[in-house]
């Protein structure tokens, strides 16, 4: 049966633990929907790992439509998200509102994702709620803020930043998110946020407590050429790929692809 949010928020009363990847093309999406994956985020790092981009700073809402269309293609059971790119909600209410209404109307998403949690941001997601948009949060760590980070560094160290961060998490709870990612924070701090929370939250970075893990699906896989400390990889499909591919060309370039038929 087709994951819904309110079965997300069953798992997290029963304790059941969310499991999240993301996808940016049809193939890998319908392969991550034949596991028991319950959520499939067109995240913005497919700027980086499926465009080649630094950060997620450049991405476009056209771009990641593009994406999210492929994927929700593939998609049947799990619930699927699309994050909004920088730029694309920041503005004003109103753009927030026509973004995340393309992603659900253009590309078939059932919610989006947006990052932030200061007082502007909690309004924007209110907002969104109220028109019938689901949003999941995402705070801590969060990548298109990068520059003003000056890296992609752990987040919520210090007292007032951990306390900063639980507040926002919070304002967002009340603001009406379905849910929220808590990224490169410490997993006390996550405990603290995930026990305070009636909505799920999902982890990247962010240790053991929370009600759900995300991983980027080309770290998980083995894809990427650089992935952060906290993501473990359960193949090598860079070898794979690269091997293969080198047994074809092997193969053609000494004759014997395609066999000669009589
Ligand atoms: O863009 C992304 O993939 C994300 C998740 C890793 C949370 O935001």
């Amino acid at each position: 049966m087709a994951v819904t949010i309110r079965k997300l928020a069953e798992y997290k009363r029963n304790g059941k633990p969310i499991v999240v990847l993301t996808a940016s093309d049809y193939a890998f999406a319908q392969l991550l929907d034949q596991t028991d994956v319950d959520m499939i985020l067109v995240g913005d790092s497919l700027a980086m790992v499926t465009l080649g981009y630094d950060t997620t700073v450049p991405i476009t809402l056209d771009e990641i439509l593009h994406h999210a269309k492929a994927v929700r293609r593939g998609v049947k059971n799990a619930l699927v998200a699309v994050d909004l790119p920088f730029l694309s909600y920041q503005v004003s209410i109103e753009q927030a509102i026509v973004s995340a209404g393309r992603a659900l109307k253009e590309a078939g998403a059932e919610a989006v994702k947006l990052e932030g949690g200061h007082p502007a941001m909690v309004a924007t997601v209110e907002r969104l709620v109220q028109v019938g948009i689901p949003v999941m949060a995402h705070i801590g760590l969060t990548p298109q803020s990068v520059h003003q980070f000056g890296g992609f560094r752990q987040q919520g160290r210090s007292r007032p930043e951990s306390e900063r961060l639980l507040k926002e998490a919070i304002a967002l709870e009340s603001a009406g998110a379905f849910s929220i990612v808590l990224e490169h924070i410490p997993s006390d701090l996550a405990r603290t946020i995930s026990q305070k929370l009636t909505i799920p939250t999902i982890g990247i970075g962010a240790g053991e407590h929370c009600d759900g893990q995300v991983l980027v699906t080309a770290d998980v896989l083995g894809l990427s050429e650089w992935q952060p400390p906290f993501a473990r990889s359960y193949a090598n499909l860079r070898e794979i790929v690269t091997h293969a591919v080198q047994q074809y060309s092997d193969d053609v370039r000494e004759h014997r692809f395609p066999e000669a038929k009589s």
